[in-house]
């Protein structure tokens, strides 16, 4: 059966020239976020390229690591930062171990910005609940940091943050001021209690059934582990979220990240097109990946 062509939406910003070809960046910053997750601050090489970059929040990049090959993540840091794009990477094989190996200074490649966008003018006037589990976290801050900056266009916005122990929390340095600020309702959990942790515990569906958010005028914004994605989906159909109110995002392996090789598509939807952002309206549409 031929897979029907994946539907791509003019307006979003996407990659300049030749999109096979990676764009040179140089390592400006490497954070060690935890044991296993990195974050890794690049500057695109060309000026021209620099100046003309623009992506929307939850696009993806693909970085390259010459010699070694090319993996997905997602752009971590808000349009509004220009000095640098961000990448929070978890070590899991080849690409990532190489990423990992990086120090400031060396040179990768990315193609980006690749993929569709949350739709957050949508979500304009509305409460905004955003669940991050784990690496899942890397989106939610792109999207958080945004909306934050337009917080005048928004209700209420919160933040459930959940990993299984307090050292593999990414962002530490960010998460004091989070929890200050007046502008956002921020929570913090792990699986299982830890000395000296002054915050939730819990498995994250658990722990947002205990802060029971109103569906009522509110979006679901959700990342995270696949198993934690399915419970966290089922604990907010519980607390009466819709469908179209529940957003998140897929992970497929990706590999041209254009929708021609076919590698990553779900039924007639390419991931790489067509998501990699859904609302659970649109996933129930395709083959069950939940
Ligand atoms: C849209 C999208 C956004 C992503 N954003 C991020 C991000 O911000 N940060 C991050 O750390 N990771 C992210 N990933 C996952 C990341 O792309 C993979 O971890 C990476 O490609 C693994 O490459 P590798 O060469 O190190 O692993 P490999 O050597 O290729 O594989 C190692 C192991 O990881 C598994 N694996 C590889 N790719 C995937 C995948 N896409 N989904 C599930 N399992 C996989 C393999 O099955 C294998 O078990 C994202 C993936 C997608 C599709
Ligand atoms: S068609 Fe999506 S990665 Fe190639």
């Amino acid at each position: 059966m031929v897979t029907p062509a994946p539907t791509t939406n003019p307006s979003r910003p996407k990659m300049q020239g030749n999109p096979y070809v990676p764009m040179p960046a140089t390592v400006k910053e490497v954070i060690q976020e935890t044991p296993v997750i990195k974050t890794i601050r690049v500057v695109l090489d060309d000026e021209n390229a620099r100046t003309n970059f623009h992506f929307e929040p939850g696009q993806v990049g693909q970085v390259s690591v010459f010699g070694v090959g090319e993996a997905t993540f997602v752009i971590a840091s808000p349009p509004t930062e220009t000095n640098y794009l961000q990448f929070s990477v978890m070590r899991a094989g080849e690409v990532t171990s190489a990423i990992h190996k990086l120090n400031v200074g060396d040179k990768v490649g990315v193609r980006a910005p690749l993929g569709n966008f949350f739709p957050y003018t949508s979500w304009q006037g509305k409460n905004v609940f955003f669940i991050g589990g784990g690496i899942g976290m890397a989106p939610i801050r792109t999207i958080l940091l945004h909306l934050l900056a337009h917080k005048q266009d928004y209700g209420t916005i919160s933040l459930l943050y959940g990993t299984r122990t307090p050292n593999d929390m990414s962002y530490k340095y960010e998460l004091e001021d989070w929890l200050n600020r007046e502008d956002l309702n921020c929570n913090l959990c792990i699986d299982t209690a830890a000395p000296n942790w002054p915050h939730r515990v819990g498995l994250i569906p658990n722990v947002l059934k205990e802060l029971a958010p109103s569906p009522k005028n509110t979006v679901a914004v959700l990342c995270g582990p696949p198993i934690m994605i399915r419970f966290t989906i089922q604990a907010l159909q519980e607390l009466g979220f819709a469908p179209e109110a529940i957003v998140t995002t897929l992970e497929r392996r990706m590999k041209c990240g254009l929708g021609i090789c076919g590698r990553c598509n779900i039924g007639g939807s390419y991931v790489c097109v067509d998501g990699p952002v859904y609302t659970l309206k649109q996933l129930q549409s395709l083959p069950n990946e939940l």
